[in-house]
């Protein structure tokens, strides 16, 4: 009988895509062996290190040049699932992988997306907590990772000392990556509620702090990154979508002005990493059914393509010596923009510096060298596909100048800056009620 087969032949997932179901650990990693043996032209599977229970935290590259980096391309990343009972990001990476491989060379904005740039996507940062979550909506069970520690709780502060030395293995690699790539861009999928919270999360109340927010150098980037994602998505721009979210106005807040917190991931991207991260909330439901998985898919697919493209903000280029050869280490400060550690050249000596569109004036500082400053007029890459290029030339100091030397920008150690015994001192009712925010509500 001809119906039978061909009814066999509709359900078969290729000629539908990946199904809309939560696979587990083992189905991932088979999954992604699989994406990266049949597109290998454009992809590349690797593993950034393994969990507490030895599950490996897989990484997928796609790009034309999926293996390694090459000059003038920026690095992008999604992370998913780091709260391992938050599994809607896992779910839309692995649709996204889906989409984007069978987009390239045939949808135009897949194919130029994946031209212009390096993508990351770590769909499963927490994949123990995801095996031992319970499929609850609100509660945390899983949420931890075999140690019983919140992962985002666990990286270095730049506002405070306090949260431990210990360092979860999960938190280790994406350290450790962090420091391979240079990544430009990027954005950490939660669930619990629905909005983009940008950095910084945590304050110690010094000048960051302005009202009830903690307010960063690139500040207006932020919330033009966090709005490119709640204004493409289908309802995240609404504001008060959960039953018991607060009115987030277009969708958006500052993370410390939600509610601050200590050891967050995305500020230690933004801080340490020269990578601007923001936190994306994608459902009121941290463990939603599967029924629910190809809206939340249709409600965010534009939105996380239209964020991958902001990777192309603003300027980028190479500082490079008298003879043309490449520096390392050299501080690109864009004036007005005092970060908490200067953006510095990596060791192809190239920079990105993700701006808004208008005219900046930069200063190019290295060791032995004239300090160099140009005012450059940076116009909206995203649509271009490629921020502005822009290279510098330094010169070596004079020697009639031998008796200055050159100071370079260095980390400024916000945490010991300022007093630190007066800061975030909880009474015994906000103790309380963050506990009990802690079970119930943290996203
Ligand atoms: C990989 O290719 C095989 C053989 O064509 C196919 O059966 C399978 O569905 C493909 N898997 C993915 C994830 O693309
Ligand atoms: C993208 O790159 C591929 C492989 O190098 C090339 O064949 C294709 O023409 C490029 N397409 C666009 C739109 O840049
Ligand atoms: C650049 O700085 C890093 C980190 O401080 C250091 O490990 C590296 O050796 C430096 N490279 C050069 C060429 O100075
Ligand atoms: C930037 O500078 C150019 C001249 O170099 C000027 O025409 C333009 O109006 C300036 N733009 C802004 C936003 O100030
Ligand atoms: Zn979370």
């Amino acid at each position: 009988m001809l119906f039978p087969v061909l009814f066999c032949l509709w359900i078969t997932p290729s000629s539908f895509g990946l199904e809309f179901r939560y696979h587990n650990s083992v189905q991932v990693g088979q999954y992604l062996t699989e994406v990266s043996k049949n597109y290998s032209d454009f992809t590349h599977l690797h593993s950034i290190g393994q969990s507490v229970e030895g599950r490996e935290l897989w990484v997928l590259i796609l790009g034309q040049n999926p293996r390694q980096h090459r000059t003038g391309i920026p690095e992008f990343k999604y992370v998913g699932n780091m709260h391992g009972n938050e599994v809607v990001g896992r779910v839309l990476l692995l649709q996204l992988i889906d989409y984007l491989t069978k987009g390239y060379l045939r949808d135009p904005l897949v194919t130029r997306l994946l031209n212009s740039s390096r993508v990351h996507i770590l769909p499963s940062m927490n994949p123990d907590g995801f095996e031992s979550s319970g499929r609850d909506c609100l509660y945390s069970q899983g949420r931890f990772n075999k140690n019983g520690v919140d992962l985002n709780r666990n990286f270095p502060d730049a506002f405070s000392s306090g949260n431990g030395q210990l360092r979860e293995k999960e938190v280790v690699a994406v350290m450790e990556w962090l420091k391979k790539e240079t990544f430009v861009l990027s954005a950490n999928l939660h669930g619990g509620a629905v909005v983009a919270s940008y950095p910084y999360d945590n304050s110690n109340r010094g000048s960051e702090l302005q009202g009830s927010s903690s307010v960063s150098p690139d500040n207006d980037v932020f919330i033009h990154l966090a709005k490119t994602y709640s204004l493409s998505h289908s309802s995240m721009h609404k504001g008060d979508i959960c039953y018991d979210s607060k009115d987030f106005t277009d969708g958006i807040t500052n993370g410390y002005s939600w509610y601050p917190l200590e050891g967050g991931m995305q500020d230690y991207n933004y801080v340490w990493g020269q990578c601007l991260e923001i936190t994306l909330e994608l459902s009121c439901c941290k463990f939603p059914p599967e029924s629910e998985l190809p809206g939340l898919w249709e409600a965010n697919r534009p939105a996380l393509l239209a964020y991958m493209q902001q990777v192309h903000l603003g300027l980028k280029g190479q500082v490079l010596d008298s003879n043309g050869s490449p520096v390392q280490n050299a501080s690109v400060e864009v004036q007005g923009r005092r970060n908490l550690c200067p953006f510095m050249t990596d060791r192809n000596g190239e920079y990105f510096r993700l701006l808004l569109p208008g005219n900046y004036t930069i200063t190019v500082t290295h060791p032995g060298h004239e300090p160099l400053t140009e005012t450059v007029s940076v116009p909206y890459g995203p649509d271009r596909f490629s921020a502005l290029s822009h290279n510098f030339q330094l010169q070596k100091l004079s020697s009639h100048s031998t008796l200055r030397t050159t100071v370079q920008p260095t980390c400024v150690s916000s945490g010991l800056q300022y007093n630190h015994g007066a800061t975030l001192l909880p009474s015994a009712f906000t103790a309380l009620t963050a506990l009990l925010l802690h079970r119930l509500l943290l996203s």
